[in-house]
């Protein structure tokens, strides 16, 4: 529809109309019912007002979604098609692995192509509009929905919410197999106080701007469509009826015009907080606040069009909420083509097409972070394995955001290794608590693949603990089968990094499986039997324990940094029982051979006003496999105007190596890179001496130091 149409009709909307736009519900509201005692009752509705409103949230299927639409335009006195928005996380029928994984992936392109491929399932089911990426950055894993964000660090969020985004949206949202994308949840919903969902976020001016806000501010450079508000507060407002940050920072700073929705009640739920004195308030709030869509509270419903009728608000904030939601309905098409791709014949063509399954293997094997190896992987074919631990044959390992994930579908590990290993001498083991029968077999084993940690129900939204161990049943497990065969390679699946220091101790080999997806038991079975070579990297920091918790390689110089020593010094910043840093570091992860890196080499001491310095190493390939590296580049700004990050990731490239293969990989290092939030909060360099460091992972040594003219 051309812009000049659409402006018509929005002023040939009524008041009554205009609100609708800006509400969605669930699918419940939408019953053949003839009297009303369902949700639609406790909002007040009569049975036909839910046809009328702009969106619906978490339906899925062509048919289905094609009746919906016939209905609700039939019903909208326009016949404004209505937007379909579901949560399509890490796929829609073929689940990919869970977005902490992916972010191990530690490769954009892999990201794009999982998101792309996620996109073309969805839009074939009808869904329009997709809740994904979440890029909050994710530094305490007693929160459950680590296991939704790709990480802990700025830099690679921003990576991946580029890329997620693409891949989602491609470079025009109305072609087919293309869903919008919503970036969420504004703003720092990953930080919440000890690590408890929808607690409130206590954060400073400078780790808000300089962290947190980044990723968002990439998937809005990237075009993101849509950007969800958090359930939590900053600076002790809701983020969903909070001004600055969603007119003056998001709207304002980084200039995003698309369309703003609230989290699953969370205007509501301002009442709660105890911001808002009741639902007309909270309405006014969000409105005047730059939040469109009033996603399953009846605050907009209820309350707008009175508030303007009495004056209380302005139509002209209605009237911009609702032209952003035409404005994207139109971008989508739908005023053309209201199912989009929704189509049956697009979902037989696309769901589950040897693409995605393909991709949902290879995505496992490349997600999947080796965490120790003393040489017992990969491990050959012609010896007899044991299988042990309930999670080998557990199917719900696919991610706790994969509702409309096809289950039956899902593979678990030991139909994996019986397809990648046909002839394989595998022992099934499939429970917690092996029989001495069983215990006896394991013992005279070649080798044995145990599996703890998660399944997918102790993560998610809303499974905070407090505690990060790993269950006691599982360590009692690794107790158990470790004194009859040492030769035990540990699988470590969940969506949370787990504190596993008794493990990463005495077991010989550890892969951090994550939550895989339908068929990533199958890459993770490629990696175990060396048909491909391991090439995951830590998106998140593995903690000793959950004292160490909030934790991240970013940290800052204190007044009293510990000396590089071993042990407790007094007096100085560090733990009497546990060490500062994190049992695995963020970046790191481990392949079959290694990747040697040359000293860095600098072309230049100084970076010049408006110069550049290329910064380059020489990596090898040591081993005797194909290798997939991720080589980064960390920067210190050794002083500032503020307390600067010990390093900061600032560069990341991947190589494929062919064994004993060299290249040369280089980064550019220029001035704008080197900005931060000075002590005024001006986004600047500051001249003075820096480091930096290109290597494996974010312990690198690797590193030259360098100076940046005033
Ligand atoms: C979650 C969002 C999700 C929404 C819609 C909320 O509870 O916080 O991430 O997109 O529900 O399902």
């Amino acid at each position: 529809m051309k812009t000049d149409e659409l402006q018509r009709l929005l002023e040939d909307m009524t008041l009554e109309e205009k609100a609708e736009q800006l509400v969605q519900l669930h699918g419940g509201f939408f019953g053949d019912v003839g009297t009303i005692t369902g949700p639609a009752a406790e909002f007040s509705m009569d049975a036909d007002q839910p046809y009328r409103t702009g969106s619906v949230l978490g339906e899925a299927g062509a048919e289905h979604l094609r009746d919906l639409q016939d209905r609700m335009m039939a019903k909208q006195p326009h016949g404004i098609p209505a937007l379909f928005m579901a949560d399509v996380i890490h796929g829609y029928k073929t689940a990919f692995p869970v977005p902490i994984a992916i972010g191990s992936g530690f490769d954009a392109e892999l990201a794009e192509e999982i998101a792309s491929l996620a996109a073309e399932e969805a839009a074939a089911a009808g869904v329009h509009v997709t809740f994904s990426p979440m890029v909050d950055l994710v530094r305490d894993s007693r929160w459950g929905r680590c296991m939704e964000s790709t990480g802990e660090d700025p830099y690679l969020n921003s990576l991946m919410a580029k890329a997620l985004v693409k891949g989602f949206q491609g470079d025009d949202v109305s072609k087919p197999g293309k869903v919008a994308a919503c970036v969420k949840h504004f703003a720092a919903y990953g930080a919440p106080v000890a690590g408890r969902d929808y607690n409130v976020t206590e954060i400073c001016e400078h780790t808000l701007f300089e962290d947190y806000l980044k990723p968002y501010r990439a998937a809005v450079e990237a075009g993101v469509k849509l950007v969800m508000t958090a359930f939590n507060t900053i600076d002790r407002k809701p983020c969903t009826t909070n001004k600055r940050l969603l007119r003056d920072v998001l709207r304002g700073d980084m200039g995003f015009d698309g369309v703003v929705i609230s989290d699953y009640n969370a205007i509501g739920e301002t009442l709660n907080h105890g911001s808002s004195y009741d639902k007309a308030d909270a309405a006014k709030k969000a409105l005047e606040a730059g939040c469109d869509i009033d996603m399953m509270s009846d605050c907009y419903l209820g309350s707008v069009v009175r508030l303007i009728r009495e004056g209380e608000l302005d139509e002209k904030l209605l009237d911009e909420a609702v032209w952003r939601v035409l404005v994207l309905k139109n971008e989508l098409g739908l005023f053309e083509n209201p199912y989009k791709d929704g189509s049956p014949e697009n979902e037989k063509r696309v769901i589950f097409s040897e693409r995605h399954r393909e991709l949902g293997r290879r995505a496992g094997a490349e997600t999947a972070v080796l965490l120790k190896n003393n040489g017992i992987l990969p491990l050959g074919d012609s010896g007899k394995i044991a299988v042990v631990g309930e999670l080998t044959q557990d199917t719900r390992i696919v991610g706790s955001w994969s509702i409309f994930a096809d289950t039956s579908k899902t593979v678990t590990l030991k139909n994996a290794l019986c397809e990648v290993v046909p002839n394989g001498k595998f022992v099934f083991v499939g429970n917690d608590d092996p029989t001495d029968e069983e215990m006896a077999e394991i013992g005279v084993c070649d080798a044995v693949i145990l599996a703890v940690g998660e399944n997918e129900i102790p993560t998610g939204e809303s499974m905070s603990v407090a505690d990060i161990s790993l269950n006691k049943a599982h360590l009692r497990l690794f107790e158990r089968v470790m004194s009859c065969n040492k030769n035990t390679v540990v699988l470590v699946f969940g969506g949370r990094p787990l504190a596993i220091p008794e493990i990463a101790e005495k077991a010989p080999a550890i892969v951090e499986a994550w939550l895989p997806g339908t068929l990533g038991c199958l890459g993770i079975a490629d990696i175990l039997f060396g048909k491909k070579n391991p090439c995951g990297r830590l998106s998140m920091s593995i903690p000793y324990c959950s004292g160490q918790l909030p934790i991240s390689y970013s940290q800052f110089m204190t007044g009293r940094p510990k000396p590089k020593t071993d042990g407790f010094v007094r007096y100085v910043s560090n733990y009497m029982d546990v060490p500062n840093h994190p049992l695995y570091p963020f970046g790191y992860g481990l392949s079959y051979g290694e990747a040697k890196y040359s000293p860095v080499r600098l072309s230049a001491d100084v970076l010049k006003k408006g110069g550049v310095i290329t910064a380059s190493v020489d990596v090898t390939n040591d081993g005797g496999m194909e290798m997939k590296e991720a080589v980064q580049l960390y920067i210190r700004d050794v002083k500032g105007s503020v307390v600067r990050p010990v390093r900061e990731l600032k560069g990341l490239k991947t190589v494929r190596l062919m064994p004993h293969e060299t290249k040369t990989v280089s980064f550019e290092i220029d001035e704008p890179m080197l900005r931060f939030y000075d002590a005024d909060m001006n986004f600047v360099s500051e001249p003075g001496e820096f480091v930096l460091w290109i290597g494996h992972d974010s312990g690198t040594e690797n590193g030259r130091g360098f100076r940046v003219e005033g």
